[in-house]
């Protein structure tokens, strides 16, 4: 890796109420990289994307965006200095049309205008005022992350992108994942499937305990089967 990491996370710890989630996380992304975080359900996974982009109410630790201090700025705050977060369950307007939905989260100077959002998902362009609610699950998909990208993100958060989506639909997610890669964007995935995970990311990590407790690459964790086994859920098969 090279120059300043788009994300650098060091000692990020993170609570619900009482309950202390994250105990401590590192962890770094560097700028084009696409870093898959793992772990069984329930280890904190997305509450770690939601400590670093601004929406836990209690997180404490050293969180850096292109090197300036973020940890603590309100969400708003970190979506203008670069950071998008395509939450679980998508997180869009349900009674507003795609294109109102894509118009309200526009930004100027992204260089994903809102025509190369049509041009990347036709099956959006096509249905552009029908309302979010009224689209399929893969389209809803497709909405939440051009949603993020109209905003102009250098690191782009995915939280479960193909949860509940059919295989040819995981296959197109596969191919833009790939496609935004290309165009250099830096991105933090969180995903079930293992055979999503190897055909995209550079580097994995796992949590677990509230830490991270491994971090390679693909061959290096296709030769790890105890880490695997211990901490990957059936669906990462
Ligand atoms: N809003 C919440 N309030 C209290 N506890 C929560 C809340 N959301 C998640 N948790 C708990 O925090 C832990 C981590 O959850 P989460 O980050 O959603 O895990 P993962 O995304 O890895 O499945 C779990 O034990 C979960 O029950
Ligand atoms: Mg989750």
């Amino acid at each position: 890796m090279t120059g300043v990491p788009i994300i650098s996370v060091v000692g990020l710890h993170g609570w619900y109420g009482k309950s202390h989630i994250l105990q401590g996380i590192d962890l770094t992304v560097g700028n084009g990289e696409l870093l898959a975080l793992l772990g069984r359900n329930g280890v904190g996974k997305t509450t770690t994307m939601r400590a670093i982009s601004g929406t836990l109410a209690r997180a404490e630790g050293d969180v850096r965006l292109a090197g300036l201090p973020v940890l603590g700025q309100p969400a708003h705050v970190v979506a203008r200095r670069g950071l998008s977060l395509v939450p679980e369950h998508r997180g869009i307007f349900g009674t507003l049309t795609v294109e109102e939905n894509l118009s309200l989260a526009a930004r100027r100077g992204s260089p994903w205008s809102t025509e190369r959002i049509w041009s990347m998902f036709p099956s959006l362009a096509d249905r552009r005022r029908t309302p979010g609610g009224k689209l399929s699950g893969g389209e809803q998909q497709m909405l939440a992350i051009g949603r993020a990208l109209v905003t102009g993100p250098k690191l782009l958060l995915l939280d479960e992108p193909t949860e509940g989506l059919a295989p040819v639909i995981v296959d197109r997610l596969i191919e833009i994942l790939r496609e935004l890669k290309a165009a250099g964007l830096s991105m933090l995935l969180v995903e079930q499937s293992l055979a999503v995970c190897t055909a995209v990311a550079d580097r994995f990590a796992i949590l677990d305990g509230g830490r991270i407790v491994w971090e390679g690459d693909g061959p290096a964790l296709m030769s790890a089967e105890d880490v695997r086994a211990r901490h990957l859920t059936l669906e990462h098969a």
